[in-house]
């Protein structure tokens, strides 16, 4: 069966800039999400170039990786920076106490994430230490990256790096309600107020700081950080993850799912939309011309860990079901582009919903990175408003409208639109009567797969990946796609 939608596209009625930032990455201390999967060493047998795996970075130069996260997560409430910089020899070597209690040799530290930072071509997200660190190491530290002179400029030269390096982004600890050191919402304000006075960019550059915010529905932290501590913020963060089979603890297998798998975690992802439109409801109130910005800068899928993984590593296998993940997210990021201006999946290798999986020498691309690939135009594009009135996809007691969209005028000066139907099984034709666009053609790619499971792996790493789409036509300002079952479709009009 084909099911029938109608859409429009108003290219006339430009909405906000769908900033680059909605596409930052996170790296954490955490399982092989570093260590194994970005850092090999520079004595690696694995190609490197100065310690960092050569096949990792040339894929995420291909996503245009605007910004990295680093180096947590709960990691970076415990993390103590001084022991992260020096001579290799002289690092000390930590348990990691929140991720598999392995040992943190410390061999990646603030000049290696750099060095990463460098070759991606990104901008800095540098996580503080609000939990068990004190105000004065967090701003020592600042002033170690950032500082153009002074006894902390000239140890960081003395360190191999005499220029100080841009920190776009400093995040003043991470969930304080939890792992960041069971904060109450008061409290966490305060210490946010008063952390945040001593994070000081030298005179010329600015560091724009990103508050830790609320768990998923928590409005009366949102509340609370806003009434309070506002003025000392450039941005408060939001984490929600999508956890199909009841919540929390993840039980839902990764690969092993059915139908119902399916539809548990899309009506989770899709969840995103009400949870930002009742904490930008919150933000408007005491920031109604949205200055501070809202971070979702941890998202994604989380499921059981794979059988067999390194208990505590999050490692988990990304099907198809991750790339609709991905898609429905990104157009939420767009219906709320005003105030979303910077999001970060979890995570960006070998962690959670990741881009990359890497096995020792062996590297996969998932679904997720095609997916992240697909919207590169949506990068600093300008957003147009999209109608979709779609069928509804229902199994078990999980309902949503089949189809998720989101509409951009790209740097290009093109105009792109993404689709994705939901349904996996029924096709979908949508048609999009066109406001303000003169296209005579129109030329796409499409991501699906034979199964709601189908994944990429080590030995047969393109299963799911882009390829030409021809389901689409534009005739007198409509535009009509026949979006396959369970499918991403990524277009341009010309
Ligand atoms: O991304 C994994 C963990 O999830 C992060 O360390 C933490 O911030 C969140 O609870």
């Amino acid at each position: 069966d084909n099911q029938p939608t109608t859409a429009t596209i108003q290219a006339d009625k430009p909405g906000p800039v769908y900033h680059k930032e909605v596409f930052t990455q996170f790296a954490e201390h955490l399982g092989h999400g570093i260590y194994g999967g970005l850092w090999v060493g520079k004595g690696s047998k694995i190609p490197n170039t100065n310690g960092f795996r050569n096949d990792v970075v040339i894929a995420l130069r291909n996503l245009s990786v605007p910004v990295i996260r680093w180096p947590g997560g709960c990691f970076a409430d415990e993390y103590n920076w001084r022991e992260g910089i020096g001579p290799q020899k002289n690092r000390p070597v930590k348990i990691n106490t929140h991720w598999g209690g392995v040992t943190e040799p410390n061999t990646v530290g603030t000049h290696e994430f750099f060095e990463l930072i460098r070759q991606v071509g990104a901008e800095a997200y540098v996580a503080g230490n609000v939990g068990n660190g004190t105000a004065r190491e967090m701003a020592e530290w600042v002033e170690y990256m950032t500082s153009p002179a002074g006894s902390l400029a000239d140890e960081r030269a003395r360190n191999g790096h005499k220029e100080p390096w841009r920190v776009a982004y400093f995040g003043v600890g991470n969930e304080l309600w939890g792992c960041g050191g069971n904060m109450r919402a008061e409290f966490a304000a305060d210490e946010t107020r008063r952390y945040a006075t001593f994070i000081k960019a030298p005179a010329g550059t600015k560091i724009l700081k990103v508050a830790a915010g609320a768990n998923v529905d928590d409005y009366n932290w949102t509340e609370t950080m806003m009434r309070v501590a506002a003025p000392q913020l450039d941005g408060l963060s939001l984490h929600y993850y999508v956890h199909p089979a009841g919540g929390w603890p993840p039980r839902a297998p990764a690969v092993d799912f059915d139908e119902s798998g399916w539809a548990d975690a899309l009506a989770g992802a899709r969840r995103m939309d009400e949870l930002i439109t009742k904490h930008t409801a919150i933000m408007d109130k005491y920031d109604p011309d949205k200055r501070v910005f809202l971070a979702v800068d941890e998202w994604g899928a989380w499921y059981a860990q794979d059988p067999g993984t390194h208990p505590g590593f999050l490692r988990q296998q990304n099907t198809l079901r991750d790339a609709l993940i991905a898609s429905v997210h990104l157009d939420i990021f767009a219906r709320h582009a005003d105030r979303v201006r910077m999001t970060a999946i979890a995570q960006m290798v070998n962690v959670l919903q990741a881009m990359i999986l890497t096995d020792g020498s062996k590297m996969v691309l998932t679904p997720t990175y095609h997916v992240f690939e697909m919207y590169k135009p949506w990068q600093d594009a300008t957003v147009l408003p999209i109608e979709i009135k779609s069928p509804w996809y229902s199994k078990d007691q999980f309902t949503m409208p089949a189809v998720s969209g989101s509409a951009v005028r790209g740097k290009d000066g093109k105009v792109h639109v993404a689709l994705s139907n939901l349904d996996p099984n029924q096709a979908n034709t949508v048609t999009i009567n066109l406001g303000g666009v003169n296209a005579s053609s129109v030329t796409g790619r499409v991501l699906t797969a034979s199964a709601i499971n189908t994944h990429n792996t080590f030995d047969a790493p393109e299963v799911v990946r882009p390829v030409p789409f021809s389901g689409a036509t534009v005739q007198g300002g409509q535009l009509s796609v026949t979006l396959p079952a369970k499918s991403v479709v990524v277009l341009e009009l010309q």
